[in-house]
């Protein structure tokens, strides 16, 4: 008898952990509330998942593990380049650049590519800000 009540309360603190787990699982899986441009719920594969571009290129564009560093993509390669690297893929074998014309709408690689500008536009406040300070 006195063997039960411990083994009835770890089912019960089971249960918990299992209840916990979908609750976490459900605040994560949403975009933080700031976060509301288009191309950077994208971006950030909250519109879809297959298609994020975070997981190889890093949080803020700084290049990770799997794909370089896209910060200044747009200003080198120019926009028509790089709309056609997201719909049509860049490289080969391992380091190739997935294709996304079939995850993401055209309507959806612009809004992307706005996202990566902003980048741009901060690279170049930065320099702007350098120059003056020197
Ligand atoms: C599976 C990993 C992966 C994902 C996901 C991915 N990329 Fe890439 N990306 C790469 C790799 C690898 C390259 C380099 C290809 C090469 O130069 O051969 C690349 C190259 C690029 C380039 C060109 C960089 C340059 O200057 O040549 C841009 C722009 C780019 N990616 C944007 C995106 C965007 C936007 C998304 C999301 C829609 C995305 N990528 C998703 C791996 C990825």
């Amino acid at each position: 008898m006195i063997m039960k009540i411990p083994q009835g309360n770890t089912v019960i603190f089971n249960w918990h952990v299992i209840f916990l787990s979908f609750f976490l699982f459900a605040c994560e899986s949403g975009p933080p509330p700031e976060m509301t441009a288009p191309g950077a719920l994208i971006y950030y594969g909250f519109v879809n998942q297959d298609a994020q571009c975070s997981r190889c290129h890093g949080d803020d564009g700084q290049g990770g593990m799997f794909g370089p560093q896209i910060r200044d993509a747009v200003a080198k390669r120019g926009i028509t380049r790089v709309r056609d690297i997201i719909a049509n893929g860049k490289g080969e074998g391992d380091k190739r650049m997935p294709d996304f014309a079939e995850e993401l709408t055209p309507a959806q690689i612009e809004q992307v590519i706005h996202f990566l500008q902003t980048w741009n536009i901060s690279a170049s406040l930065d320099s702007t800000a350098l120059k003056a300070a020197h």
